[in-house]
């Protein structure tokens, strides 16, 4: 199976970029302090598909979310990863096919999508490097 590696090191936090991991989009996004407070605030129980940001996120890398691009209704990529782009209701992203929002720790919060966007395999290789797969 193949690997991709990104380096994150000059990502700025609120900042997102799109990769590509097996032919299909991946997003890689540096969390604000108030994004990953507002993650971190919603009552996990409530969610259709109840994970924390901790549970989709490294230990001492909670800022970073590395999640595939590709919306879980129908497969969209959904907006949010590109400079200027629609992040939706809950300000992470936003799938402009039938308007499913997922917020900034990449749950589904609203809309048609069943799931959050599905963390891939991934460790950190140094600070900076990640390596997906
Ligand atoms: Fe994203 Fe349907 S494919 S909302």
């Amino acid at each position: 199976a193949s690997t991709t590696e990104v380096d994150v090191s000059a990502i700025q936090p609120g900042q997102a970029i799109k990769a590509v991991f097996r032919k299909q989009p991946l997003f890689v996004r540096r969390l604000t302090a108030d994004e990953i407070k507002s993650a971190n605030e919603v009552e996990v129980s409530s969610l259709r598909d109840p994970q924390t940001l901790g549970d989709r996120t490294k230990e001492g890398h909670e800022d970073m979310l590395i999640t595939m691009g590709v919306c879980t209704h129908l497969g969209c990529v959904p907006l949010g990863a590109a400079e200027g782009e629609n992040r939706g209701e809950f300000g992470g992203y936003f799938c402009p096919c039938h308007g499913s929002h997922y917020d900034t720790a990449g749950r589904i919060r609203k809309g048609p999508a069943p799931l959050n966007l599905q963390v891939p395999e991934y460790q950190f290789t140094s600070d900076t490097v990640i390596r997906v797969g």
